[in-house]
C-alpha cells in the first residue's frame, strides 16, 4: 500500500493482544505492546503460516505452526526455524484511529 489506511479505532486492541486487519489484499498483523501499535505481515517467512492465529508475549509473536517467535517490533526473527524477518508497516495514530501505511 503507497498510503497510510485506517484499519482500527485503539478501543479495538487493548495492550498485548493482536488483531488481523485486511488492507488492500494485504493480511496485516496488529500489535499492542505496551500502549506501542506495531504492524507486521500476517505471513510467517517460514512456510507461510497465519501469525493472527499465534501468541504475542510482550513484543515476541509466536507463529502457531512451528513455533518460529519474531519481535514485531523490529519484525525481527527471535526463534527459528524461521530465518527471514517480517515484512512491517508504518503505524501512525491519529486521534482514537489507527492507519496502516508502507511497508518497509
Ligand atoms: S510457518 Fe511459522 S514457524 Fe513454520
Amino acid at each position: 500500500m503507497e498510503e497510510f489506511v485506517k484499519v482500527a479505532v485503539t478501543t479495538d486492541l487493548p495492550p498485548g493482544e493482536i488483531m488481523l486487519v485486511e488492507v488492500e489484499d494485504e493480511r496485516v498483523v496488529l500489535a499492542n505492546v505496551d500502549g506501542q501499535y506495531y504492524a507486521v505481515t500476517d505471513e510467517c517467512t517460514h512456510t507461510g503460516c497465519p501469525l493472527s492465529n499465534g501468541e504475542l508475549d510482550g513484543a515476541v509473536l509466536e507463529c502457531p505452526c512451528h513455533g518460529s517467535e519474531f519481535d514485531v517490533r523490529t519484525g525481527a526473527v527471535v526463534s527459528p526455524p524461521a530465518n527471514e524477518p517480517l515484512a512491517q508497516y508504518a503505524v501512525k495514530i491519529e486521534g482514537n484511529d489507527i492507519l496502516v501505511g508502507p511497508s518497509d
